[in-house]
């Protein structure tokens, strides 16, 4: 007999080299802070949608074409996206993948980001531009859960559990399939959890 492995759920985890990171992390960092002073739409937004936190999802959402900065980010994480897209064995028809949508996130102690897609695009991601200790990881969950009816639990943790998280650390990267539940678990640390996320779309 054999036992095939079906439907695999392909994830991508990196990180930047630490001479590119390090450089790159400080000058995100004042970026975030910047806007985050500046953007009082986002604040309110955050106020709503992502309480104790803030995010520029609701208000400054393609940082990747206003800030150089943040585009160099992009061109670093581009090679990765195209690697992923050709494990995915993606037929683009011809089109590329292009970094729609770039944000950035701010955790202080207390918040979390509850589960949830990104159903408008195909690949999305984070990097992690500071993590302090406690910072959450990214908790993945088994695309299939939501079928399993009298499937009992699996054993041991990682790719067999329902449930894996990928660590979060500065210079870090995460890439997953837009499909792909996730959140972030409540951040009990001290300092901010600093993060940017993003989505590609082929059209
Ligand atoms: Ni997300």
């Amino acid at each position: 007999m054999s036992i095939a492995r079906l439907f695999p759920t392909l994830v991508v985890t990196g990180r930047l080299r630490a001479s590119v990171a390090g450089p790159l992390n400080a000058a995100l960092l004042r970026e975030v802070r910047q806007l985050r002073r500046d953007d009082a739409a986002g604040r309110a937004w955050s106020t709503a949608n992502y309480p104790g936190g803030y995010t520029s999802y609701g208000s400054a959402c393609r940082l990747h074409r206003a800030s150089p900065t943040f585009a160099r980010l992009q061109g670093l994480l581009a090679r990765h996206v195209r690697a992923y897209a050709r494990a995915l064995r993606l037929d683009l028809g011809g089109r590329r993948l292009e970094m729609t949508d770039c944000w950035v996130n701010v955790m202080p102690r207390g918040v979390a980001h509850g589960l949830h897609l990104h159903p408008t695009s195909t690949i999305s991601g984070t990097y992690y531009v500071q993590a302090p200790a406690l910072s959450p990881g990214l908790k993945l969950e088994d695309p299939r859960l939501d079928r399993f009816m009298a499937s009992p639990p699996r054993r041991g943790r990682g790719a067999a559990g329902t449930w894996v998280t990928v660590p979060a650390r500065a210079g870090a990267f995460v890439l997953f399939e837009s499909w792909l539940r996730h959140e972030v678990p409540v951040y009990r640390g001290r300092g901010e959890r600093v993060s940017i996320s993003f989505n590609y779309g082929w059209f």
